[in-house]
């Protein structure tokens, strides 16, 4: 995978806002085909992390490295890397069009569009769907779609901010299966989520934040059995962590 823009590090990333302290002296590396869940309360600033990771707002100050070198930076670094919200965010076309656009943007050429697009669809369940409006699918239908078309252009790393939040169990295991399918085969997944049991089934990494601080990360086993803070520790047995 010589030319992925992982590893990515990020060093002491802060990031405040009016004088106040939202990410604190933050670092985390994602390295390739790694699956990291980020986990932490309400607040603790998991969507602002990702957001800086992706390139959506500018830390205040620390750096964020991703391993690709200044004449590939800019187009590059936005098309290796996708990122999926918590409600489906869709363009006004039919399904088809949507992953169509997307394959265009991640860098797909005109040989490999039609194949990559008819995988994507396939593997989103939505094949028999294609012409149909994106709008008029249900949320779940739409998730899964934009999970796919995130997916079709196979990213160096997927950011996901609780994708399967209001999904019924059966949609919520679609996703997760694309999830694994595409951690599979080399793409690297910093997924944010509170259900706790998608943390035990899909993460190999977990980086819990608190107060806008990375308070602990490591192995998902060792998280789960041992969990290091007192943070930690409460937001597992599903306490108020003040
Ligand atoms: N632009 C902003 N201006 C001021 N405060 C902000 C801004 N963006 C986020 N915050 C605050 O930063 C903190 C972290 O927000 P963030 O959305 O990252 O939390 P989170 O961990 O994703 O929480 P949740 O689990 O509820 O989604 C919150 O207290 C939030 O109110
Ligand atoms: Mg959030």
């Amino acid at each position: 995978m010589s030319d992925s823009i992982l590893p990515l590090a990020a060093r002491n990333l802060r990031y405040e806002v009016n004088g106040t302290v939202l990410i604190d002296d933050l670092s985390i590396s994602v390295v390739p085909g790694s699956f990291t869940v980020v986990l932490g309360p309400n607040g603790a600033g998991k969507s602002l992390l990702l957001r800086l990771l992706h390139g959506l707002i500018v830390p205040t100050s620390g750096k964020i490295d991703w391993s690709v070198g200044a004449e590939l930076r800019g187009r590059t670094l936005r098309q290796r890397q996708a990122m999926v919200f918590q409600r489906p965010v869709l363009l006004r076309r039919s399904v088809e069009a949507n992953v169509r656009y997307a394959l265009k943007w991640q860098g797909a050429g005109p040989g490999e569009l039609k194949e990559a697009a008819e995988s994507a669809l396939h593997r989103a369940g939505l094949a028999d769907r294609r012409r149909v409006p994106a709008r008029l699918l249900s949320v779940g239908e739409q998730q899964r779609l934009v999970v796919a078309r995130a997916l079709a252009g196979k990213p160096d790393v997927l950011f996901l901010d609780e994708p399967t939040a209001s999904l019924d169990p059966a949609s919520v295991q679609q996703i997760e299966s694309l999830l694994i399918e595409a951690n599979a085969a080399g793409t690297a997944i910093v997924l944010v989520t509170h259900d706790i049991g998608q943390a035990r089934r899909l993460g190999h990494e977990i980086a819990f934040v608190h107060r806008g601080r990375l308070v602990e990360s490591g192995g998902a086993e060792s998280f789960f059995s041992d969990p290091q803070s007192d943070a930690a520790r409460a937001y597992l047995k599903g306490e108020i962590v003040v």
